[in-house]
């Protein structure tokens, strides 16, 4: 399935490819950064799940989701959409309890003044009053079944040894080298890039890992296997769509372990 909503960085459109050619054969998942989950709820569930995000806004979504789907069904069809609602709760969030903090997070998501820049590009009434959107709920709740859903800096997770294996495959999409600080939790500093190649260097785990193609990030990452993807970002403008380099990173050959090749990258990209 897709993801829930449009995210910055959101891998929306490169889930397919990812999981189609960058995801080994695995039985325990952890995604580092999770977001909008883009690949979590593009791939099949593992038979153990981790989903961690230092956002709590992001990770009190998807627990509401997972613990509390018919309240939250409930207050999506119930509040009519509106700029002032939205306003109103997001400016008492820390009041809120965890279900209306949810709602004001997925009301942000399809807002027209929100203050995140990719919010304004997508038609807000429309999206909120879709009832495919309630059907997504339901289908994202069956997902997320018995996912451990984990609130921490990556650093923190990435020092507990039940990852520490080779039948775990771990997706790492940080924030880009490039981003301007679009996410709760602040900008990504360069000792965060450095201290994330280290220790996932370190790990035994199987690692994907998504980026900005950058000469900083070539660099650390420079024995690791790089394959570069060019696409159109979905953050950019209506008419505008930029060409971005993605580089997909993996600490094993994506040909070998995914078992096949990357003439069928160009394959999908052509689609
Ligand atoms: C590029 S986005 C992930 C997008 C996601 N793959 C998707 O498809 O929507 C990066 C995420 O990393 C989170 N983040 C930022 N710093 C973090 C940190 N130190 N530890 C864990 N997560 C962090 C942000 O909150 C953001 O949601």
């Amino acid at each position: 399935m897709d993801a829930l909503f449009p995210y910055p960085g959101g891998k929306r459109r490169l889930s397919k490819l990812i999981v189609k050619k960058f995801m080994p054969k695995h039985d325990i998942y952890l995604e580092l950064f999770f977001g909008s989950g883009a690949v979590f709820f593009r791939k099949p569930r593992a038979k153990v799940n981790y989903i961690n995000d230092k956002s709590n806004m992001i990770t009190n979504f998807f627990e509401q989701i997972r613990d509390n789907c018919d309240e939250m069904e409930w207050m999506i069809i119930s509040t009519p959409y509106s700029e002032q609602a939205m306003r109103n709760l997001l400016e008492n969030y820390d009041k809120l309890d965890n279900a209306r903090k949810a709602l004001a997070f997925w009301m942000l998501q399809y807002s027209f003044n929100s203050s995140q820049p990719y919010a304004q590009f997508h038609d807000q009434e429309s999206a909120w009053k879709s009832m495919k959107l309630i059907g997504m709920i339901r289908e994202a709740r069956l997902k997320l079944d018995g996912v451990y859903i984990v609130n921490r800096d990556f650093r923190d997770i990435l020092k507990k040894n039940v990852f520490n294996t080779s039948k775990c495959w771990i997706y790492a999409d940080p924030p880009y080298v490039s981003d301007i600080g679009y996410y709760d939790g602040g900008k990504f500093s360069e000792q965060d890039h450095k201290d994330l190649a280290n220790m996932l260097s370190k790990i035994n785990a199987l690692v994907t890992i998504s980026y900005d193609d950058h000469e900083f990030i070539r660099d650390l990452y420079k024995n690791w296997y790089i394959t570069k993807i060019d696409y159109k970002s979905s953050m950019s403008s209506h008419n505008s769509k930029k060409e971005y380099g993605e580089l997909i990173i993996t600490n094993f050959n994506p040909v070998e372990k995914c078992g096949r090749t990357t003439s069928a990258v160009d394959y999908f990209l052509s689609k």
